[in-house]
């Protein structure tokens, strides 16, 4: 299957970077907001990084102008109907999924497929309310979605080989690199990222070491790009927080229970970087 078109379900910090990523590549691209000024923000941090990567010498102002003609922002979803391939990057709200996935199947072609962006929600269950859950499956990218290399294909069980296969060369020609993981909370990335996080924090709260010490640590002494706290802000804790309950109540897992700092945090609005105060202040 040839794929030529891509529509990607809202321009947040994740819908626009894989926008972003697949009008960058080469694909006609339409991205969906709820309400105008959304979209216009989604939009404008996209036109805002290209202009960064045009000054840094990564694309010339034509490549520049060339990738905002690719780019189709809308608030209607019919402008979907010829899209080929569809990536679902909505808030991680099950209820909302399902109410997208059968109105997307409802108005697509019937060869185009439908992805889902989500962390560890349950892929199979969003296939479920279509006709075509055999093309119906994951892709996870992480964030910052133009940057990070990987994306994980979620197959569930009834997501077609034939789906895959189209799956991974269109990932590889995004220039990300694919690995498959079955359909089960986390995945691979989350099901061992998740974890770590929230035994920073509760390192934290049992006083164990600093937030600076516990950061410097995993960085200078593991080589990571970001401690843990730097990283937890910069993933948004409300998307770590629904991630682990994802997990923990898939599992049951002590491992994934949040930890109630976390959660208070995320119920008086310090959401990490994007609301300005997380476990740092920016
Ligand atoms: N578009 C294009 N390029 C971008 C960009 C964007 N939106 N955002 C950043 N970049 C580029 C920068 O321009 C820069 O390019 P250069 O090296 O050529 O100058 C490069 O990416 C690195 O950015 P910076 O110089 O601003 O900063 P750093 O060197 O500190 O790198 C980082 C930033 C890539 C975010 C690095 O710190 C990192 O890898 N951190 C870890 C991120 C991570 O672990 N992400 C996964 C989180 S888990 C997840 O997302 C899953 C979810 O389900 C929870």
């Amino acid at each position: 299957m040839t794929i030529h078109k891509i529509g990607v379900v809202g321009c947040g910090l994740m819908g626009g970077g894989i926008a972003q990523t697949c009008a960058q590549a080469g694909y006609e691209t339409v991205v969906r907001e709820i309400n105008q000024p959304l979209l216009d923000k989604g939009i404008t941090r996209i036109y805002d990084a290209w202009d960064t990567m045009e000054r840094k010498g990564k694309l010339t102002a034509g490549q520049v102008a060339e990738n905002r003609a690719r780019l189709h922002g809308t608030l209607d979803l019919e402008d979907f109907a010829d899209c080929d391939l569809v990536i679902e990057a909505v808030l991680e709200n099950m209820e909302e999924k399902l109410r997208l996935f059968p109105a997307l199947d409802h108005l697509l072609k019937p060869t185009a497929l439908i992805l889902s962006n989500t962390s560890s929600l349950n892929v199979t269950q969003m296939g479920a309310v279509t006709k075509r859950p055999d093309k119906v499956c994951g892709l996870h990218f992480f964030n910052p979605a133009p940057v990070m290399k990987l994306v994980e294909i979620v197959q569930t069980i009834n997501t077609s080989e034939e789906t895959v296969a189209t799956v991974r060369e269109f990932a590889l020609s995004l220039g990300k690199m694919p690995v498959l993981a079955k359909d089960t909370a986390g995945f691979i990335v989350n099901f061992l990222l998740i974890p770590y996080l929230l035994a920073a924090i509760r390192m934290l709260e049992h006083g164990m070491a600093s937030r600076d010490d516990i950061d410097t640590a995993m960085k200078l002494g593991c080589g990571y790009p970001m401690g843990p706290f730097t990283l937890l802000d910069y993933v948004g804790l409300d998307t770590t927080l629904w991630a682990a309950e994802a997990i923990y109540e898939e599992y049951k897992e002590p491992l994934y229970a949040p930890p109630p700092l976390l959660r208070r945090m995320v119920l008086s609005g310090m959401l990490g970087k994007k609301s300005g105060r997380g476990f740092y202040e920016y």
